[in-house]
Order: structure tokens, then C-alpha cells, then sequence
């Protein structure tokens, strides 16, 4: 028999009894959408939460980015990483911006500011960077970068709910953020996003945008869409607000039985550095590096003979996509830290629902594997 599924990631739930009330709620008052009472209390509580003052729900995160390089009137080119979640570039695509790709910082993964620089042309109209794994981008850097050279920064902080830098809201940066609520996320609404701007015009804007253009009855001042979060998901955000914090002291404690129980595995190194910032522990990456004993493709498939879903992120490149791969800019010799990144990465599982035994499992097929052919090496000596 095999055991059970592991999966890189799974959605923490609260008891399904605590989101009746909720729903009673919504049954009451028959406001299924359209900016109701609940998406106005989750706007409300995000903004307290995460310590921001502009923040406007969305359907989900990828609309939200479509949204906000509207919102600021984007055109032209636009510098980006080619290591993230495809939603990124293709949220310039969607909008005619064409993404030009730079290389990432090894050690944080995240877009690395001396690229960037190189990369500028008249051309270029804003930065686009991620703070891939909630780790955060070099922001002080980013933000001199983009005001020496009158740039616009949106940052796709969809990893990134709840980090601080400093002691302040990593999504708070740039002229805007990104985050994402989907099932996978650290803070999820089933599926969902949000906007994070910096002054109540733009809101304003962001929310006309995400309405069609409406901004009264009779009244369409763009041609907007629509990516307004419905009820349900809001009012589940409510609900699971309350848990979020429980949800991230879990990860963090799955965090560091990863980073103690690996530390001194040959071959196996750690992106995770929490040193600088206050983590939401939403993805833990190791890297196989040329003395493990197997390839990471060979780690990767051993985990899928044990039930085990560790995953590639993020690999391939978005910029080894079909309708990227032809851009000058995706030329990989361009990127040759990502390249190396995503050829060596793997995210182990981690979400608040892991138990010990699944943890040791997971461990027990990476150190299986060190042992078994190192003995192997051994005896070819
Ligand atoms: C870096 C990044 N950007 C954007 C998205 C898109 O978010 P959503 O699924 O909410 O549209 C995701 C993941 O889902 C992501 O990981």
C-alpha cells in the first residue's frame, strides 16, 4: 500500500461550523457581490492587519496585476524576473507591456538592483520584482533606482502576506503591491487578491477599474473589468483572519525542524534566510547542489515514488515559456543565476496541517538517498 499524499502545500481550514454564522449573514442580507458589507470589513481588517492604508480586494492576484499597471497607465517595457510564477509576465503581456527579464541575486532570489540598472533604456516605464518565497527585495535599493530614473515600481508580493522589513509591511513598497489569497497562499480566500497603493486617489481608480469603469449608475470613466472578490470569499476571509496567525506559528515550527534536520546534509543547501525579516514561512526551498549524491530531477522523482509532491519552483524559467523564449532578454546566457536556481531548486512541503511523522517521511527519502549512494560511490573507490 502506498502511504498517503504529501503535498507541497495545503489549505489550512477553520471548523466548518465557524463559517455558518458567516453565511447565515450573507443568506440574511442577499449581497452576493459588488463591493457588499463583507468585502468592506475584509478591506477594513487587511489594512489594520498588514498595517497599510490602501487596499482594494480582488478576485484574484493575476487580475490584480493586470489592474494595477492600468491603474498607473503602464506602456513600453517594463524590467522583470524571469524567476517567479508565470502571472507576472503575463500580466504585462495582457496589458501590450513587453517584460524584459534580468538576472536574480543568488542569494535572495529576487531581481538583483544592478541588473536592473544595466537593463534601463528609454524605453522603460517601470520595475515589476517579486519577493520571491515572501523574501524581500532589496526595497531601499529598488526605490533609488526607480527615483533616480523616474520609474514606476509594482511589486508582485503575492508570496509575500505578512513579512516585514524593518518592522514594516513588506507590501506596503513601491507605488504598488501585489498579494495573492489563492488556496495555496499563507492567507487564503479560497481564491483572491488585493491592491496595495499609497493615496485614496489611486484607490479610488483601482476600485473604478475593478467595476467595469463604474463609478456611479449612469458613469464608466475606463474601460475597466471585473475583479471584484465576491462575498463569500470575503466574509471566509473574516473567518480566516482570525486563524492566520496559528496558521504561520505552525509553518514557522515545520520551518525549523527543515532547517535544523538539513543544516549539515551534504549537498543540500538552504535559500531560506530569516535573518533580516520577519517571515510567513510560505515555501521551503533547498537547493541540490553538485555533492548531493543524486541530481535534483533524481531527488524529485524519488519524493514521487514516496507519495511525496515536492515541487520545482521555479522551473522552467517564465522566461523558457514559448511566447517569452523569443525575447532578446530571455536569452538564458543573460540569466545564468536564475538558470542555475531553477535547475538546483526544491520546495519541500510545507503548510500548518504537516504532521511529525509526514516530516520525518519527507526527511527520511533525502537522507535515504545521501546514504545509499554515497555507499555506492564507497565501494566503486
Ligand atoms: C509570484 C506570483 N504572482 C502571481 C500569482 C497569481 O496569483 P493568483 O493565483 O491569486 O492569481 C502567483 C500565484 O498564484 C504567484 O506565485
Amino acid at each position: 500500500m502506498t502511504d498517503k499524499p504529501i503535498y507541497v502545500t495545503q489549505p489550512a481550514l477553520p471548523p466548518l461550523e465557524e463559517f455558518i454564522p458567516y453565511l447565515q449573514q450573507i443568506w440574511d442580507n442577499k449581497i452576493l457581490t459588488n463591493c457588499g458589507p463583507f468585502h468592506q470589513q475584509l478591506e477594513q481588517a487587511l489594512a489594520d492587519y498588514l498595517g497599510v492604508k490602501y487596499i482594494s480586494l480582488f478576485a484574484n492576484a493575476t487580475l490584480a496585476l493586470v489592474t494595477a499597471l492600468q491603474a498607473l497607465r503602464i506602456t513600453g517595457d517594463v524590467i522583470t524576473t524571469p524567476y517567479s510564477f508565470v502571472a507576472t509576465a503575463h500580466s504585462l503581456k495582457w496589458n501590450g507591456i513587453r517584460p524584459i527579464f534580468v538576472d536574480i541575486d543568488p542569494k535572495t532570489c529576487n531581481l538583483d538592483p544592478a541588473a536592473i540598472e544595466a537593463a534601463i533604456t528609454p524605453q522603460t516605464t517601470a520595475i515589476m520584482p517579486v519577493h520571491v518565497y515572501g523574501t524581500p527585495c532589496d526595497v531601499d535599493a529598488i526605490e533609488r533606482i526607480a527615483e533616480n530614473y523616474n520609474l514606476k515600481v509594482i511589486y508582485d508580493a503575492a508570496h509575500a502576506f505578512g513579512c516585514k522589513v524593518n518592522g514594516k509591511s513588506l507590501c506596503s513598497f513601491g507605488d504598488i503591491s501585489v498579494v495573492s489569497f489563492h488556496a495555496t497562499k499563507v492567507f487564503n480566500t479560497f481564491e483572491g487578491g488585493a491592491i496595495i497603493c499609497q493615496d485614496a486617489k489611486t484607490k479610488a481608480h483601482i476600485d473604478h477599474l475593478k467595476n467595469f469603469g463604474f463609478v456611479d449608475e449612469t458613469t464608466v470613466v475606463a474601460a475597466g473589468i471585473n475583479g471584484k472578490m465576491s462575498e463569500i470569499n470575503a466574509a471566509f476571509g473574516m473567518l480566516q483572519l482570525k486563524h492566520v496567525d496559528a496558521a504561520i506559528a505552525k509553518r514557522a515550527q515545520v520551518n525549523k525542524f527543515y532547517t535544523e534536520r538539513l543544516r549539515f546534509v551534504r549537498g543540500i543547501s538552504l535559500l531560506q534566510d530569516n535573518r533580516n525579516h520577519d517571515s510567513n514561512y510560505s515555501y521551503f526551498p533547498i537547493l541540490v547542489e553538485a555533492d548531493y549524491p543524486i541530481s535534483r530531477d533524481d531527488l524529485y522523482n524519488k519524493f514521487r515514488e514516496q507519495n511525496i509532491m515536492a515541487r520545482r519552483y521555479f522551473y522552467p524559467l517564465i522566461s523558457e515559456f514559448p511566447m517569452y523564449r523569443g525575447l532578446p532578454s530571455a536569452n538564458a546566457g543573460l540569466l545564468p543565476n536564475a538558470k542555475e536556481i531553477s535547475s538546483r531548486v526544491l520546495c519541500l512541503p510545507l503548510h500548518p496541517n504537516l504532521e511529525d511523522a509526514e516530516l520525518e517521511r519527507i526527511m527520511s527519502v533525502i537522507i535515504a538517498c545521501a546514504k545509499k549512494h554515497q555507499h555506492k560511490r564507497a565501494a566503486r573507490n
